[in-house]
């Protein structure tokens, strides 16, 4: 069984399918100016977003599943916005998931192996899940093939490579001491690719859908920080936009969870907010069509969208000593100083922060401009960047 020749020029721009499905031109403009101010673009990129969904045909897309618990594609498939969940979907022409498609067996391999031969350097990759090195790749065998060398086939034809969520950029849950299956994240594995890691546990549907606009639009992939997450989401510390930080920075904390404290909506810092060392979009987006976030619901951040989360102390405990923020002291200090010693405090922390986030975003100049990973030689590897 053949996958459809997803290139011809019979199959249907994103946007004559958004249309047959009832979508009005207004509403689809109004999502490309939304996709255009989640990715940080002058308002003339809308335009240029507009002009792409309507245009481009779908995009060949290979989604592998490792080890993971699959709430990515939860994520992306639940998204409330309707182009974001339905169209965006059919939009990049989803030809091999062992979650969703209907094929299974032989049937399925016989896809994946024709998209890999016969698409090269058309394809996006996606990866959902972390790649076990143990027991030379037994822990996870797909069709008798080890993801290893199922992330090594597929690699070599991929236009561009996604990672999605924690698993895939970092490991996630798996890899937490002591790795028992030695889990790796795709960058581990495919050193000389550019690999866009789209942070969180999961992450956000709206982030997953900027990032393939970002792609389909520019044909190129997004700006990315020094841990390759795209910078139009990962830019700020979830600390940075929380409506919380007043709290913060007036000393009003919780203590427990069942004083009057947190009733009152203070800040979850000293029950174990790991928002001062995180960096992701929620309390921009938020979740479920912006109505909220963890921290919105009472709950700390537990820095889902960083690396080795998991071993990075009890997650209820504050931390004394989070590597290379010190932010304890400044909390103490705060919370001992309400009044006029708070403002200096709260200046010296803001300077600090500033200082340290430069650091760990890692700037790095000249990359805006970096394109897809050039489609792969004849021989099947991908030429080195
Ligand atoms: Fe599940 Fe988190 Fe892994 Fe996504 S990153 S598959 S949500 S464990
Ligand atoms: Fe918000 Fe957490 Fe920062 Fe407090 S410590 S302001 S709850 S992000
Ligand atoms: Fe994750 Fe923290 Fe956001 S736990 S969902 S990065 S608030």
């Amino acid at each position: 069984m053949n996958p459809p020749n997803v290139l011809s020029e019979t199959v249907p721009t994103v946007y004559e399918q958004m249309v047959s499905r009832g979508v009005s031109r207004r509403e689809f403009m109004k999502f490309c100016a939304w996709m255009g101010a989640y990715l940080g673009l002058e308002g003339s990129a809308v335009a240029q977003i507009a002009k792409a969904i309507e245009s481009k045909r779908r995009i060949p897309v290979i989604w592998l599943h490792f080890q993971e618990c699959t709430c990515c594609s939860e994520s992306f498939l639940r998204s409330s916005h309707p182009i974001v969940a339905d169209i965006l979907l059919d939009k990049i022409s989803l030809d091999y998931t062992e979650t969703l498609q209907a094929a299974a067996g032989f049937q399925s391999e016989e896809i994946l192996a024709d998209l890999v031969k016969n698409h090269k350097g058309e394809y996006l990759m996606l990866v959902e899940g972390s790649v076990p090195l143990g027991a030379d790749g037994a822990y996870c065998v797909i069709a008798g093939k080890s993801a290893l060398d199922t992330v090594r086939e597929v690699a070599a034809g991929a236009k561009a490579i996604i990672a999605w969520g924690n698993c895939a950029s970092a490991g996630c849950v798996q890899a937490a001491n002591p790795n028992p299956t030695t889990a790796m994240p795709i960058s581990a594995i495919l050193k000389d690719r550019t690999i866009v890691n789209v942070q969180g546990c999961p992450p956000i549907a709206e982030v997953m859908a900027g990032v393939l606009v970002h792609l389909l639009t520019f044909d190129r992939i997004p700006q990315l920080d020094a841990l390759g997450r795209p910078k139009a989401f990962y830019s700020r510390r979830v600390h940075d936009t929380c409506y919380r930080r007043p709290n913060y920075d007036a000393g009003l904390f919780v203590e427990t969870f069942d004083d009057d404290n947190a009733k009152k909506g203070y800040c979850l810092y000293k029950v174990g907010c790991r928002g001062p060392s995180t960096y992701n979009s929620c309390g921009v987006i938020r979740w479920n069509n912006g109505t909220s976030y963890p921290i919105q619901s009472g709950h700390p951040c537990i820095g889902c969208s960083e690396a080795k989360f998991w071993d990075n102390g009890p997650f209820y405990q504050r931390l004394t000593n989070f590597p290379g923020f010190g932010i304890e002291a400044t909390a103490d200090k705060i919370g001992l100083t309400v009044g006029g010693v708070t403002a200096a405090a709260a200046l010296t922390h803001a300077v600090l922060t500033n200082v340290r986030k430069r650091g760990t975003i890692g700037e790095q100049p000249g990359e805006d401009n970096r394109k897809l990973d050039p489609a792969p030689t004849a021989a099947g590897e991908p030429k080195k960047p």
